[in-house]
């Protein structure tokens, strides 16, 4: 596939010509550029020289709208959830890159991501696009991934604006959100993007707000958006999010996708006709248009004119190794009694590989994010590659993860009588690909099939056995108590296979940590009883949301915010924190940080705040900062973490501000949300 862009010189050299080349436009002609040409085109305009740009899923490979059951060219990256789980920024602004040059090398000028909804609950069908239950982390991975993808001339959308937060009635529902929870919670992630990396344009969502579509919704696109964080780009409406032609333009929407036009179009010239919108609203939408056309097009002439565009920049070797970082930062150790991993050659003369994952393991979940690889490394593949000839493996697939099969009780033997053999037993299940996605939510926690069956049986024949679990979001594990290892390796991309039998074999040192709560039941969970909701879904939760929540009720988790072991340990000492400072002064916190474990491992290093007493009522903590560093054996590093004015503020709905009250306020410094090791207190006064 390739851009107009090519053949069809540039002439949006700078604002003005770009006032210019309106004056000159007829009203036809402008209001084509506000729908799509087809599904992925923006309209070219020859006879002005305006070539189309063109748009494609996203968000961890790019799919360059080839159908996505169908084999693709481009690198699968490990999910939006391993993002985050890697707390990484610096290699999410190199996937960004790398996102980029794909899209680049794939004809498309905009990648569709990324996705920095909250995770308000653990069955939502996009969980695994998305970052984090915390703002903070989402924004703060977004903030890089959009930096990274611009970096190169490819423009971000960030998605999916706002209160996307569930598949159920995904096109009609309401979210209803009170002001502060709007503001703290499913906000303030958006206005982090949109301030510190300007995407060049943000895809609104196809739920109602408060009872306004988000594709018409004044509020959230003129007046949030655009009016208050500044915001200069295009807002572009999620595929069919766009239900009106007056009120979405009057609402801020600009461009409405797919095309052809439905509501814009031949009613859009109508509506001005009749003179019920003023053209000069159309020429605002049409001048941003054409920004984002000088803006994709500019940047890719003059890089491909320096050379500086790889030509044929897909799944190349060095996007594959990114994958395969990405996939080694973010899997998570969830669990690791005894030592048992990693597994040393030396003790494990054979072991027995289990479980429906192992053969192919999920990469990605379902929806307009499947990216099916050139190639895919199994965790079998990935260990045999490791091991060689010197570790006896033997594979036994135990029953299937698909939910239709129950009892497979013939499959389950032969793994039980494997795992009886071996010196110890590796069970790799999950949730198939697509039971996460798009469209729809997941009904309950459970593993499918009869896996859990399969993992209880593996653990009584074999005490040495590590579970490796693939999911997007959080599983039920009945047998947790049992298990004295357990690895998440989310869903690793198409490298996943070798980033999961680094980790097994200590090749690579866990260090990814949970971006999300796993709660023991559903049950114990922020939104049970607001989630799915009907029409109407009500954010009864409110600011308590993910760790807020658990903290507040004091609600032990399953597995906390913020969890993952590694094989060494770290220690933490002489926190060093200001008593006092002016509201608005940037506070420094410093630590010093000291592998204490004879193993090199990198740590992530927490930074929650506390308000000690606040006129509102405010989470017990919440994260304001954090810093992943590496360390060797014995080693100690100085870490410092920056707060500034927002790490301490709540929104007063009454006062529509954010607002720092003058007190004391606590600063926790952990290794996860309840695995708090110093703490300090800082006086801020007016
Ligand atoms: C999804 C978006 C996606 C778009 C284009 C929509 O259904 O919600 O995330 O970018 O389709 O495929």
């Amino acid at each position: 596939m390739t851009t107009n862009s090519e053949t069809i010189s540039n002439p949006l050299g700078d604002d003005l010509q770009i006032g210019e080349l309106l004056k000159r436009m007829t009203l036809a002609e402008k209001v084509s550029l506000l729908s799509g040409q087809d599904r992925w085109h923006t309209a070219t305009l020859e006879r002005h020289g305006i070539p189309s740009i063109v748009m494609t899923d996203g968000p961890h490979g790019v799919r360059a709208n080839e159908d996505g059951r169908i084999k693709g060219r481009a690198t699968s990256f490990p999910t939006g959830v391993s993002m985050a789980s890697c707390w990484d920024l610096e290699l999410v602004e190199e996937v960004g890159a790398a996102l980029a040059e794909e899209t680049r090398a794939l004809g498309c000028n905009v990648l569709l991501g990324p996705c920095v909804n909250i995770v308000r609950h653990p069955l939502a069908g996009r969980n695994f696009e998305s970052y984090s239950e915390d703002p903070y982390l989402a924004g703060r991975t977004g903030v890089v991934y959009v930096r990274g993808l611009q970096s190169r001339g490819i423009g971000a959308s960030l998605k999916h604006f706002a209160c996307n937060n569930q598949e159920t009635e995904r096109r009609r529902g309401d979210s209803q959100v009170d002001e502060r929870t709007l503001r703290e919670i499913y906000l303030a992630q958006f206005e982090m993007v949109v301030k510190e990396a300007q995407p060049w344009t943000v895809m609104c969502s196809y739920n109602r707000v408060n009872g306004e579509y988000s594709s018409q919704n004044d509020r959230l696109l003129n007046q949030i958006l655009r009016a208050e964080w500044g915001f200069d780009g295009i807002v572009v409406s999620d595929w069919g999010a766009n239900h009106t032609t007056i009120e979405s333009v009057q609402g801020g929407l600009d461009l409405e996708m797919p095309g052809p036009a439905r509501w814009y179009g031949d009613l859009l010239i109508e509506a001005i006709a009749t003179w019920q919108i003023d053209e000069e609203a159309i020429d605002r939408a049409v001048r941003r248009i054409l920004r984002l056309v000088r803006a994709c097009t500019g940047q890719q002439q003059s890089e491909s004119t320096d050379g500086i565009l790889p030509e044929g920049a897909v799944n190349i070797s060095a996007h594959q190794l990114l994958a395969r970082r990405l996939a080694q930062e973010s899997i998570v150790l969830l669990k690791n009694d005894g030592n048992i991993l990693p597994l040393r050659e030396e003790d494990n003369h054979s072991l027995a590989i289990i479980g429906p994952m192992a053969g192919v393991g999920s990469i990605g979940g379902g929806g307009s994010s499947f990216l099916e690889p050139p190639y895919r490394v199994s965790p079998l593949d990935g260990l045999k590659t490791r091991l060689g000839d010197r570790v006896a493996i033997h594979y036994e697939p135990g029953c299937s993860s698909s939910t239709y099969q129950r009892s497979p009780q013939n499959g389950i033997a032969q793994a039980v009588e494997l795992a009886h053999q071996c010196e110890a037993a590796l069970v790799f299940v999950g949730l198939p690909e697509g039971h996460e996605s798009e469209g729809y939510d997941r009904q309950d926690m459970e593993l499918t099939g009869a896996q859990n069956e399969l993992v209880r049986e593996v653990l009584k024949a074999n005490p040495r056995t590590v579970v490796i679990v693939y999911a997007g979001s959080p599983v039920a594990l009945p047998w947790v108590g049992e298990a004295p290892a357990i690895l998440l390796a989310h869903y690793p991309g198409q490298e996943g296979g070798h980033a999961v039998a680094d980790v097994l074999l200590g090749n690579v040192n866990p260090s990814g940590k949970l971006s999300v709560t796993w709660p023991k039941r559903l049950q114990d969970t922020p939104a049970y009883a607001n989630f799915p909701g009907g029409r109407a879904v009500r954010y009864g939760e409110g600011i308590f949301v993910g760790y807020r929540y658990y903290d507040y009720k004091d609600i032990e988790p399953l597995f906390a915010f913020g969890h993952g072991l590694s094989y060494t340990q770290f220690t933490y000492t002489d926190l060093q924190l200001p008593t006092k400072a002016k509201i608005g002064d940037q506070v420094t916190v410093t630590l010093n940080i000291t592998n204490s474990g004879n193993v090199t491992g990198k740590e992530i290093i927490q930074a929650y705040v506390r308000d000690v007493d606040s006129s509102l009522v405010r989470p017990v903590k919440e994260l304001k900062g954090f810093a992943k560093v590496e360390l060797a054996p014995g080693e100690t590093k100085i870490v410092s973490i920056s707060l500034n004015q927002r790490s301490f503020a709540f929104y007063d709905p009454q006062r529509g501000d954010w607002i720092v009250e003058p007190g004391i306020f606590e600063l926790l410094i952990g290794s996860s949300s309840r695995d708090i090791r110093a703490s300090a207190k800082i006086e801020l006064t007016l």
